[in-house]
């Protein structure tokens, strides 16, 4: 039976990190898969969920399944983060969120939903886009397209060519947009842009399913979510798939949501049932550790603080390191100007080094960079930077 397999590729982005993990280089560096480090290279649990989980260990009192969708509590917990704190959706029955384990669990879910029940539409992907869309929607059997995204001569969003590709698609197809910290180039919509493609995407009837899995990385959790709060006042039917896994740091609790909003509430009703059976069929129900997690963090004043605090300190640290890499860059002579690194946002920069300076640069040098050029500056340290720069001197000169 088993003779006849042959080996399949390694993950873009997580089969770097399993080839990391076996580098026996003594000052390996790590900066692909999209995970926060702090100063000395860890990544923390933050205090706020190490004081949640203290309550929880006392107050849980049985493991029994969750609803296929999770808790509804939850639910309407994301949703506040999602829309705010006053928005409609928090209570209308026209919103329902499910948890999912993770954000990719939400795509995946979302894919599934798409293809059985809509008849397998085409998506459209943002050009260039996370590694693993591309995996999570094929395997879901979603025909995809792309449209264009990102200009490399200015590292800025090139919005005339998307709205035109846009422009094109028709009705019933389904377009991906980032939420925000595009992964991944870091450049982002404006909030007249997002009402530009909301508008065009009512217009056009084309389906808005919004990836938004590092609210609060690029200027605060209510900040980050202005676009998607600017689609949700154009747009009657969309879809969000979320994350807590890099604001809370809960990567491995599989933490995620899906969002949808229908036109109606009996639109709502039959959307739910569906989603219930694609969940089912996958994963039963969702694990419930890290909602609840989210849920202890999110009812208690002083703990939602303290994690708004702590997120704060993640992004500051992330903003400053890009300048440090900026001046690092300059000081160890690398040519080329690197400035538009500090204009990015969110967790990764879109360096402009090219697939032959990443595979030279992991073949000797023992740095992991995803092959797109695409560098997690959370993972850049006092203690590797001048390392990291002296690699980068060697392949690009
Ligand atoms: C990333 O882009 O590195 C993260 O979203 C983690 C992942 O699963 O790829």
């Amino acid at each position: 039976m088993f003779e006849q397999v042959t080996v399949a590729p390694p993950d873009p982005i997580l089969g770097l990190t399993e080839r990391f993990n076996a580098d026996p280089s003594p000052d390996k560096i790590n900066l692909s898969v999209g995970v926060y480090k702090d100063a000395e290279g860890k990544t923390p649990i933050l205090h706020a969920v190490k004081e949640a989980e203290k309550i929880l260990l006392k107050e849980e009192t049985s493991k029994g399944y969750k609803p296929m969708t999770g808790d509804p509590a939850y639910g309407r917990c994301v949703r506040e983060y999602l829309f705010g704190e006053s928005h409609p959706y928090l209570d209308d029955p026209r919103a329902v969120t499910a948890h999912t384990p993770g954000g990719t669990g939400a795509l995946r879910v979302a894919g599934d939903y798409l293809a059985k029940v809509h008849n397998a539409p085409t998506l459209h992907l943002s050009d260039p886009t996370w590694a693993n869309h591309k995996g999570v929607f094929t395997a879901a059997e979603l025909p995809l397209d792309s449209y264009p995204y990102f200009d490399k001569t200015t590292n800025t969003v090139d919005f005339a060519k998307m709205i035109e590709a846009i422009g094109q698609i028709p009705a019933g197809d389904v377009v991906l947009l980032h939420g925000c910290c595009h992964n991944p180039t870091g450049a982002d919509l404006s909030n007249e842009q997002w009402q530009q493609v909301g508008q065009l995407l009512k217009e056009r009837g084309i389906l808005p399913l919004v990836d938004f899995a590092y609210q609060g990385f690029a200027e605060g959790v209510e900040e980050d979510a202005q676009g998607l709060r600017t689609l949700a006042n154009i747009c009657d039917e969309l879809i969000v798939c979320s994350s807590f896994s890099k604001n809370f740091g809960l990567y491995n609790e599989r933490v995620g949501a899906i969002t949808i909003v229908a036109a109606n509430a009996k639109q709502q009703a039959a959307v739910t049932s569906q989603l219930k059976l694609c969940i089912r069929t996958n994963y039963s129900n969702p694990p419930a550790h890290g909602a609840a997690i989210v849920q202890t963090v999110f009812n208690d004043a002083d703990l939602r603080h303290r994690w708004h605090d702590e997120l704060t300190a993640m992004r500051n640290r992330i903003n400053s390191t890009r300048q440090l890499l900026v001046d690092k860059l300059a000081e160890h002579n690398v040519s080329g100007d690197y400035s538009f690194i500090t204009a990015q946002r969110g967790m990764f920069s879109f360096s402009g080094l090219t697939p032959e300076h990443v595979k030279t640069l992991i073949d000797e040098h023992a740095v992991y960079i995803v092959n797109s050029g695409r560098i997690n500056v959370a993972g850049i340290t006092e203690k590797n930077v001048d390392r990291l720069c002296q690699a980068i001197k060697a392949v690009v000169g």
